[in-house]
């Protein structure tokens, strides 16, 4: 009875993941997702004797590796031949043509050129045993660790008679929406960003934490075959197929745009070429270009292979958007975290059709491998079409009197020696009292998903933190109308308007406090599940190593944050200090009841008012927010500037609101 519902929970999660990542269909909200998964975590718990090498619980991650094993494939992973041209196309299918002595037109399948990570998933008897980067073709590296953490990758396959051996290959790839959002709270915390969608991903599926890896959103699309025992597959459309109909993820299509196609000839290659790019930016992950495969597999093995390439496929590739300009000045930005972030500062350019003048240079490694100096002009993209980056330097156009830049070795804003550690490539502050780094945990302490102070912004902090009235948390809740009065440019009302939202503030939940506290590496994720796991501030402060790292998203570096943070007896006496200036924590419950109750929303475009804000009037009439488009869906809210959700909605039916529909529904 009691294993029955351990199966049923193994086989409810999987689907679901199953319906989010290769469906496109999620039916449930990610809150309830949660719920279920914490019950069978708390299963396992209890269970320790239970078969768990399929278990979705392999998605929060495991031990930590020293290093990689090398392992062989059993077939080597073959490279394509590529061009930027194509052209190109035209003459890959004469030597095709010419090999096979044909004269009917081949029949092509095209799909796009994902850029990303090639891997290779080993199914034993329909259970994912093994996962291997390509390496160098040969060997690759032992990545199963990380891999069964990826919740589009199926641990088992969805047949009841798997072949005993199948060899899976494709891409794993950062959605470039996911990737910005990562990158955003890498900076928070004070971590290396990334350059692209492409690196995060290669960095992610390197990452020797596997709980690391866990906490990354990558995704996967099958393309290929390893060697596989006890099937045999006619055509690529086939192999695609079957990837499909045991729930490995493949792309298919996208705003009811095929995205592979079967093409008889060049000709309908290269308008293919042509289609694909068009749409290239609007997909929600990052291409390079197509590959074109022969169909047939029979066809396939006629041509074979000439070095390491096949000669039955190769690759036409997009050339990448990119603008010349010049860097007038690097500026040096101190983090939360305290961490330096050298940030170029532009002649306005535009770049696939937006005009940029910030790109972020990373970290002083990056800085070095580029060579980037003030006065330099430079090439630069915008990486997974959101963030600038500087591709490379025209050396030619190099004034002559220029210098290589290096971080300063002292805190642009308190003057204090900065720090490298070794095993770091973020320089950092570590002054506590440093005011940026004071002024930069109090933005965060009163952002929306933190505390919500709303009437309080960046510049009145900056007034604030000068003048001396706040410098810690505490101090919000014992400011006066007369200090906030002394200030510039403070009138009566705004004064009022300011404190009510201080006191407001007040009332809270767990999950929100730890949150704001701005302790590297806690997320809001994270947040939420150290407040479900203590409960009360009073247990969370009192936390020891031991009790973190029980809680399954919580990893060894994760609970090492905490725990110096927690060691910090002024930082705890301070938060402490809180609950006696006024602050309530009340349970944070999910509403069901209200107006909106039983109905579940998405919004796209810019809303009147702030997107969070939004999302949180819905939840509080208790309606649901859903991650994406799908039939499960019952409004989208649109916005000025609708997205590709409203297209993908109207294909499905869902009703469509407008803000002003929205309110008349409350
Ligand atoms: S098929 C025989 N299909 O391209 C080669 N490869 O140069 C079988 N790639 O490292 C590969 N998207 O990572 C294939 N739709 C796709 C692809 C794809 C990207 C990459 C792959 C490989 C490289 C080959």
């Amino acid at each position: 009875m009691k294993k029955g519902r351990y199966q049923e929970l193994k086989q409810i999660l999987s689907h679901h993941d199953y319906l989010y990542y290769v469906l496109d269909r999620p039916e449930i909200t990610d809150y309830e997702y949660d719920q279920l998964f914490a019950e069978l975590l708390k299963f396992e718990k209890d269970n320790p004797s239970l078969d768990t090498s399929d278990s979705p619980s392999l998605r929060v991650g495991g031990k930590t590796l020293e290093a990689f094993s090398k392992v062989n494939h059993r077939t080597p992973m073959l490279s394509l031949s590529n061009s930027y041209s194509p052209e190109d196309i035209t003459a890959f299918d004469e030597r095709v043509q010419k090999i096979l002595k044909g004269s009917d037109p081949v029949e092509y399948f095209c799909e796009p050129k994902f850029d990303g990570l090639a891997l290779e998933l080993i199914y034993e008897k329909g259970l994912l045993t093994q996962a291997l980067t390509r390496g160098d073709g040969a060997t690759g590296e032992d990545v199963t660790e990380n891999v069964k953490t990826i919740r589009a990758i199926p641990l088992r396959l969805k047949t009841p008679n798997p072949p005993p051996l199948f060899e899976v290959r494709g891409e794993v790839l950062m959605f470039k929406e996911d990737f910005a959002e990562l990158n955003e709270s890498q900076q928070e915390n004070g971590q290396a960003s990334f350059a692209n969608p492409r690196n995060a991903a290669a960095g992610t599926i390197r990452q020797l934490d596997s709980k690391v890896t866990a906490q990354r959103p990558l995704r996967f699309y099958a393309y290929a075959l390893g060697v596989v025992e006890g099937k045999t597959f006619v055509s690529q459309q086939e192999i695609e197929d079957y990837f499909f109909s045991v729930g490995l993820p493949v792309v298919t299509d996208y705003l009811q745009e095929p995205l592979r196609q079967i093409c008889l000839g060049p000709e309908q290659v290269i308008q293919y070429y042509h289609r694909i790019e068009k749409l290239r930016h609007q997909l929600p992950f990052d291409i390079d270009g197509i590959v074109v495969k022969t169909n047939l597999v029979s066809v396939q093995e006629d041509l074979g292979l000439v070095s390491r390439s096949p000669r039955w496929a190769t690759a036409a590739k997009y050339k990448p958007e990119q603008s010349e300009t010049l860097i007038e000045q690097i500026l040096v930005q101190v983090g939360r975290t305290g961490a330096l972030t050298p940030v170029a500062v532009m002649m306005p350019v535009r770049v696939g059709g937006v005009t940029v003048t910030h790109a972020t240079l990373h970290n002083q490694e990056e800085i070095n491998r580029k060579d980037v100096r003030v006065g330099d002009t430079v090439i630069i993209q915008r990486a997974g079409d959101v963030i600038p980056e500087v591709v490379s330097v025209i050396l030619s156009k190099r004034p002559k009197d220029s210098v290589p830049f290096t971080l300063p070795d002292r805190c642009p804003s308190c003057q204090s020696k900065v720090i490298k550690a070794e095993d770091e490539v973020v320089t950092r502050c570590v002054n506590p009292f440093c005011p940026a780094i004071v002024k930069e945990s109090l933005k965060h302490f009163v952002s929306r998903r933190a505390m919500n102070i709303d009437k309080v912004g960046d510049r009145l902090i900056e007034a604030l933190v000068d003048a001396k009235l706040v410098t810690s948390f505490s101090d919000f809740y014992r400011l006066t109308k007369e200090q906030v009065l002394s200030l510039e440019r403070q009138g009566e009302k705004s004064a009022d308007n300011i404190l009510r939202s201080i006191e407001k503030s007040k009332k809270t939940t767990l999950p929100r406090l730890i949150y704001s506290l701005g302790i590297r590496f806690v997320g809001e994720q994270t947040a939420k599940s150290l407040a479900n796991h203590f409960i009360t501030l009073d247990r969370f402060l009192d936390a020891n190593q031991e009790q973190l790292l029980e809680i399954p998203d919580i990893g060894p570096r994760v609970a090492e944050s905490i725990q110096s943070w927690l060691e910090n007896k002024d930082l705890v006496r301070e938060i402490k200090k809180l609950e006696g200036l006024g602050l309530s924590l009340e349970a944070a419950k999910r509403k069901s009841t209200g107006p909106l109750a039983g109905k579940s929303f998405l919004i796209t475009g810019t809303l009147p008012v702030k997107r969070d804000e939004a999302k949180d009037l819905i939840e509080q009439n208790g309606g649901q927010i859903l991650g994406s488009v799908s039939s499960k869906l019952n409004y989208l809210v649109v916005g000025d500037d609708p997205g590709s959700k409203l297209e993908k909605a109207q294909s499905l039916g869902v009703q469509i609101l407008s803000w002003e529909d929205l309110k008349k529904m409350l």
